[in-house]
């Protein structure tokens, strides 16, 4: 049985129809860069966010690095964040000339341990990015707790978390803002590139507003040196169609990791993703550990199913980040997690046989190796 790692085709066979008639109005309309169809994605995603605005951008590396900005964030400013994430969120920081400044995960949930944050604020702390890795958010209320301590903002990286919630609060909605990527894979993508900052801070929509579109305040008008991240109009039109199917395919991913976490229960020497008490994680990535990693993922492609690894060297340790100086064993859950994990398949048309078969086969290798 083939099984792969995300089928794209299977989602668009649901909702071709809707697809065609939403890129054809985009045509009748030349609503080619914003324009209407971007403006209602914004609405309607705010809603779903439950917060006063969205902004649509071209990225999630864009939504990041132009919250950053906006807030005013640059040279001699540093801003804590994780080392096992996309290297999207820490280029975010680097680009706008700020220094990442890493903190190590915890080992339940993989996101930032906010124990360690106190430890490496300076003078020059000027944010703090959690980011809601695999789906399941960063345990927000001990942030907020320290970023209001030492006035700090507090940015969510929630590129990975569409309709995740925290204590019944939206992913993206508990700090000063949230960043969102639509990146086609994502559990809401786009048919190409895409992003999104939400916030229910005025000053911060308006700032985005302006830097994603060349600084203008009114056509022609450059009240500050922007920048051209504005979302294409049928990247809007397609993200009005999925919105709507968002809450469903969010349900049939977790039904999926219920099932693989049911079957995988008793593997000894697998451990499985864990809810926190707090959150509603929403399974961007289900992924596994185990000490033999690479051999299950070449295994596993033998029997035509397809895995994923997110991320296999953390930041720290990328040849980008050498500069920084931290070596090996700087972070060292983080680089665990790095060299035990592995991404079984995941997305909501993943089949029940699928998962058995894939779970069956991830049994035969435990087998084969004790
Ligand atoms: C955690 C995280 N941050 C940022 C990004 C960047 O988003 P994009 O690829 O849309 O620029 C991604 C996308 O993969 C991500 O997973």
């Amino acid at each position: 049985m083939k099984v792969p790692f995300l089928d794209l085709t299977a989602q668009y066979n649901l909702i071709k129809d809707k697809i065609g008639v939403a890129l054809q109005e985009v045509i009748d309309n030349t609503a080619f860069a914003g324009g209407k169809f971007v403006a209602q994605f914004e609405n309607e995603f705010a809603d779903y966010c439950l917060t006063d605005f969205a902004i649509a951008v071209n990225s999630g590396t864009s939504a990041l690095w132009l919250t950053l900005l906006a807030l005013g964030i640059g040279e001699g400013d540093e801003v804590i964040t994780v080392p096992n994430t996309f290297i999207a969120t820490v280029e975010a920081i680097s680009f706008c000339g700020a220094k990442p400044v890493f903190v190590d995960i915890d080992e339940k949930t993989y996101t930032i341990n906010s124990e360690l944050i106190d430890a490496v604020i300076t003078n020059r702390t000027k944010a703090i990015i959690p980011v809601h890795l695999f789906g399941q958010t960063a345990d927000m209320d001990p942030i907020l707790a320290i970023a209001k301590k030492h006035n700090l903002y507090v940015v969510e990286d929630a590129c990975q978390a569409h309709g995740a919630e925290y204590k019944g609060k939206r992913a993206g909605s508990m700090g000063i803002a949230g960043c969102f990527s639509f990146y086609p894979g994502k559990n809401l993508g786009a048919y190409g590139e895409g992003g999104a900052v939400i916030t229910n801070n005025s000053e911060i929509n308006e700032k985005i507003r302006m830097l994603r579109d060349h600084g203008q305040s009114k056509k022609y008008y450059h009240d500050t040196i922007g920048w051209n991240a504005r979302m294409d109009g049928f990247q809007g039109a397609v993200l009005n169609v999925k919105l709507k199917n968002l809450t469903l395919w969010n349900e049939a991913r977790r039904n999926n990791a219920m099932l693989y976490n049911r079957l995988l229960k008793d593997v000894i020497g697998i451990i499985v993703p864990k809810e926190a008490g707090y959150a509603r994680h929403i399974y961007h990535v289900y992924a596994i550990r185990l000490k033999n990693r690479d051999q299950l993922i070449h295994f596993l492609k033998k029997k035509e199913i397809s895995c994923g690894i997110h991320y296999p060297i953390p930041i720290h340790l990328q040849q980008a980040y050498r500069s920084q100086g931290l070596g090996e064993g700087s972070f060292p859950v983080a680089e665990q997690c790095a060299n035990e994990f592995v991404s079984l398949p995941m997305f909501p048309e993943l089949t029940d046989e699928q998962i058995k078969y894939t779970v069956e086969q991830i049994k035969k290798f435990m087998i084969s190796i004790n």
